[in-house]
């Protein structure tokens, strides 16, 4: 993929936003060039061959002991600025404009605190790539691993070149895993969601860590795929993840949001439920 954001104009053409318009629709259409349907092909056929449940206990022993640096949420955000796709600059905002935009949108809504925050900080975990991090081990859809693929992930035909599609341990409808053993107890494919759910995890409330750290699992609060893995908390968060999600995919808004006079909101805000300085 030419950006690392085009993953995610794919998941707008997968699910549209309801209340959009046809001429909206069409427009977006249009937009969609077919270089970047075949970079999104790419993509997904990477991720699929790569992501397997040897690749994600290699990812956690590297990235969980968080020696990579310390930032303060500010440095991370200005830190994560720096992966701005210049190839398309009419349509690609900068990290932190889709950060606020997210979180604006929460806020107008007027929910707690806490979601408004989540909604700033969701996308955080993309500071993999500044890492060196493949595109396919950062962002895109994410599922299980260590059991079958579901057919309901994007893409399902390239898993037929991930080789634990082969491994009886692991292509079974359980796999490694026991009925309705809960998400906690699964692993997932490898990205910035459980990433930066690892960072946060001391600091947010319940709902708010599963709607960061499940927010790319597409199969599961879209299409339902993987019932048989959850428990009965995973289905009660999982209606906060289904209520962040519309955030995410439709809040871009046609003026960018004011980064400088919203700043000392957020300052705020970071301050009350994040220390000072966190480890990546
Ligand atoms: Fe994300
Ligand atoms: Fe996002």
């Amino acid at each position: 993929m030419r950006d690392v954001d085009d993953w995610e104009d794919d998941l707008l053409q997968r699910y549209p936003n309801p209340g959009e318009t046809k001429k909206e629709k069409d427009d977006y259409r249009n937009y969609v060039d077919s270089d970047r349907i075949d970079g999104v092909r790419e993509f997904y056929r990477l991720n699929h061959k790569y992501q397997t449940y040897d690749f994600v206990c290699r990812k956690e022993e590297e990235f969980l002991k968080f020696d990579k640096r310390t930032m303060s949420i500010w440095e991370a955000v200005d830190f994560l600025n720096t992966l701005v796709d210049d190839s398309d600059p009419d349509i690609d905002l900068d990290q932190l404009q889709h950060l606020l935009q997210t979180s604006e949108a929460i806020r107008a809504d007027e929910h707690p605190d806490w979601f408004v925050l989540t909604g700033f900080l969701h996308d955080m975990g993309k500071v993999l790539c500044l890492f060196g991090e493949p595109q396919w081990a950062v962002v895109g859809d994410t599922f299980p691993v260590g059991c079958q693929f579901s057919d309901k992930i994007v893409y399902p035909e390239f898993f037929d070149e991930n080789p634990y599609a082969k491994d009886e341990r692991y292509n079974t409808k359980l796999g490694v895993y026991t009925e309705n053993c809960g998400l906690d107890n699964v692993k997932m494919s490898w990205g910035h969601d459980e990433y930066l759910y690892q960072i946060m995890k001391d600091y947010l409330p319940e709902p708010a860590l599963h709607m960061i750290r499940y927010h790319s699992f597409y199969a599961q609060h879209r299409e339902q795929a993987y019932d048989h893995l959850m428990d009965k908390k995973d289905h009660e968060m999982f209606k906060w993840v289904k209520k962040f999600n519309p955030y995410d995919l439709y809040s871009k808004a046609p003026t960018p949001p004011d980064a400088k006079a919203l700043r000392p909101y957020y300052e705020d805000l970071v301050a009350k439920y994040l220390p000072e300085s966190l480890s990546f």
